[in-house]
């Protein structure tokens, strides 16, 4: 299979889960410094203080990355080391190590791709209420000038959010991501503050001369449990209802607004029941509705649902209480999730159908395996299956058709994945986190080469 001949190859990374040093050179503190050092948010204790010590060693990094041949690097802006509280001055200081970051990446050949929202929230804004609250969208509209103001110069491609259905849903829903709150009704209005904010941001960038401004998402194909295995696969009418709602709650929460200017019946339907629609203004569309050029897609598993009998109320789910998500047949990743490659061109198809006047992305795609380290190499031949299987669905979806412009590998480095901290491993670069040296997995080298013969 050959790829495209302009296409993007390229790995991801976040702030918080690689950079460390979060108490340097006048960076606030974020929501997950404050959850991670709460005691039982996080697996084994862990927290973001030290990572991968990244914001030290961003040279090795970049000519690790520079090695792989990748052409671009999707990382991510710390908020709270640009406005240490999320508002007012820039600290010159924090966007000092951006500056020499993206330097460095353009000195190596490689496109720095800026996420600006990964989810570290200047706990100064969460403290009035977080992303509950509406000015938070005008906080971070402003932060994204600030940070183009700055970095425009050089850096073409932007992300306003990552994943907000993540930072809603987990972090406000049911309380496994920061801030931990619980409450359906707050993670409804936070994903529509989410959006605000990125609508507003991305007018600002747009007026700033922005060179593509993205939107990233986590979308799964949502499929009943005989469609794991079998597209053709015909569900009953009642599971078909829950696929088609559980999908509006997904992707179409997000997508519809940003790209058609309207939400999905069934997420007006889970607001009307959980706090009601008080905070969806007049105009608010419009705003979350300027334009974009590409929509970035996270894709790991399928999500699999038949209709109830519901579990208990799952509070990242309001709107799907009748609803039961199943188990997949199919092998899983070190996280339990199911690895199902071919749901990714399922995925890609149907975007492209349902929102086909914007380009797509991978911007992330990956898997976490218990990889051990032995005479200074390491086998993840799991994770080169995994690769390899996703990497052929993507060049079928680009035969379908599907406008895909490139693809990220999740993740360049082992990092602190979040809840599950250090003991799950994404990266394709294994990291020894006591002496911070750095391996190529095999998954690293099998990858340099696709990147350098662009076929598979
Ligand atoms: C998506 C998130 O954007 C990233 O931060 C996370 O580590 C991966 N999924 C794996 O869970």
């Amino acid at each position: 299979m050959i790829f495209p001949e302009k296409f993007v190859w390229g790995a991801a990374t976040a702030a918080y889960q690689i950079e460390g040093a979060v108490k340097e050179d006048g960076r606030g503190q974020s929501i997950w410094d404050t959850f991670s050092h709460s005691p039982g948010n996080v697996a084994d204790g862990d927290t973001g203080d030290v990572a991968c010590d990244h914001y030290h060693r961003y040279r090795d990094d970049v000519a690790l990355m520079r090695e792989l041949g990748l052409a671009a690097y999707r990382f991510s802006v710390a908020w709270p080391r640009v406005q240490p509280d999320g508002r007012g001055p820039a600290n010159p200081r924090g966007l000092a190590f951006y500056d020499r970051l993206v330097d460095e990446l353009l000195e190596a050949g490689i496109a720095p791709y800026l996420t600006l929202y990964h989810w570290d929230l200047p706990q100064a804004l969460e403290d009035r209420g977080g992303w509950t609250d509406r000015d938070t969208a005008f906080r971070f509209a402003d932060y994204a000038a600030v940070v183009h103001d700055r970095l425009g110069d050089r850096v073409h491609d932007w992300a306003t959010l990552n994943e907000p259905w993540v930072a809603a849903f987990l972090g406000y829903g049911n309380g496994v991501h920061a801030p931990g709150r619980r409450s359906p009704a707050d993670a409804l209005r936070a994903a529509h503050h989410l959006l605000v904010g990125h609508g507003l941001a991305a007018a600002r960038l747009r007026e700033a001369g922005a060179g593509s401004i993205m939107l990233v998402v986590n979308s799964s194909p949502v499929l009943t449990p005989a469609q794991v295995n079998d597209p053709a696969a015909v569900p009953a009418e009642a599971d078909a209802a829950a696929v088609d709602r559980v999908h509006a709650l997904l992707t179409r929460q997000f997508l519809d607004p940003a790209v058609h200017g309207r939400y999905p019946e069934e997420v007006l339907a889970a607001a009307g029941r959980n706090g009601g629609t008080g905070h969806l203004l007049d105009g608010d569309l419009e705003v979350i509705n300027a334009p974009i050029d590409l929509i970035g897609i996270n894709y790991y598993n399928p999500c699999v649902v038949e209709a109830g009998p519901g579990l208990p109320a799952d509070a990242a789910w309001p709107g799907s209480e009748d609803i039961r998500f199943a188990p997949a047949d199919a092998p899983v990743t070190a996280m339990g999730w199911p690895i199902v490659p071919d749901g990714l061109s399922r995925l890609l198809v149907r975007l492209s159908q349902d929102y086909p006047d914007v380009g797509l992305m991978v911007t992330e795609n990956g898997a976490a395996f218990d990889d051990v380290v032995e005479d200074g190499r390491v086998h993840d031949a799991d994770r080169v299956a995994y690769l390899r299987g996703h990497l052929r669905e993507v060049g079928r979806a680009i035969e379908a058709g599907a406008d895909l412009r490139g693809y990220l590998v999740w993740s360049l480095l082992d990092n602190f994945e979040w809840a599950e901290g250090y003991r799950r491993r994404f990266g394709i670069v294994h990291v020894d986190y006591a002496t911070q040296v750095r391996v190529l997995k095999d998954s690293a080298l099998w990858y340099r080469d696709v990147i350098a013969t662009n076929r598979l």
